[in-house]
């Protein structure tokens, strides 16, 4: 059964390039992004760490914990973090889980057998400080993700745990939002003192509430 959007973050303990992880006792009250990658000593893989490493100071902002994974052992991982260092000018700076038991893996539905019957894809799990999981991605391995989008999703998450609103296509944090529709305008009225434009009765424009 895959994991889904609104459930609960599946706890495992497993070993990681600082330590043993306890996953759900590890995030505490913060996000966490959680996400595997094929193989080490891989190309794109290789570059992805790096810009996760730069990026971190990013998701530090947002309160976010960020740890990755793949099915190779930790001390390949340690090894490889070397690598990262030399040619993406960043040094790992958060954990990579060495699931060569695929323990995660198997528990998040990482492996997917018609793509690759051995390596993870690239998956990346958002979950929030409930635990709950707020966000599932898949891409396939022959494609580096785009973590300035996950980024933004974050920023839309988080937002929108705590205000009304929903974010429109391609919304970054600053712009517009939406009114949700459930709400009535006379309550909308109290929510959004700035007011709002309404395109239609059901898409009503307004200012991002919290700035
Ligand atoms: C890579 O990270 O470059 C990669 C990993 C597995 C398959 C293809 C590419």
């Amino acid at each position: 059964m895959a994991v889904q959007l609104g459930d609960i973050a599946p706890d495992f303990v497993q070993e990681s390039t600082e330590g043993t992880i306890k996953f759900h006792d590890w995030i505490g009250d913060k996000w966490a992004v959680l996400f595997s990658h094929p193989k080490d000593f891989t190309p794109v893989c290789t570059t992805e760490l790096g810009a996760v490493a730069k990026l971190k100071p990013e998701f530090e902002k947002r309160n976010v914990k960020v740890i990755g994974l793949s099915v190779d052992p930790v001390t390949d991982h340690r090894k490889w973090a070397q690598d990262i260092q030399d040619t993406q000018g960043a040094a790992l700076n958060f954990p990579l889980l060495g699931d060569a038991d695929k323990k995660v893996s198997n528990l998040y539905g990482m492996i997917h057998p018609n793509a690759n019957d051995t390596l993870t894809v690239r998956s990346v799990f958002v979950i929030g400080p409930d635990k709950k999981v707020k966000l599932t991605i898949t891409y396939p391995a022959s494609t580096g993700r785009n973590f300035d989008e996950i980024l933004r999703v974050i920023d839309s998450l988080q937002l929108t745990a705590n205000h009304k609103v929903a974010t429109p296509v391609n919304w970054k944090d600053g712009q517009d939002c939406i009114i949700v529709p459930s709400l009535s305008d006379e309550d909308a009225k109290k929510l959004f003192p700035k007011g709002w434009k309404a395109l239609k009765p059901y898409l009503r424009v307004t200012p991002q509430p919290n700035r």
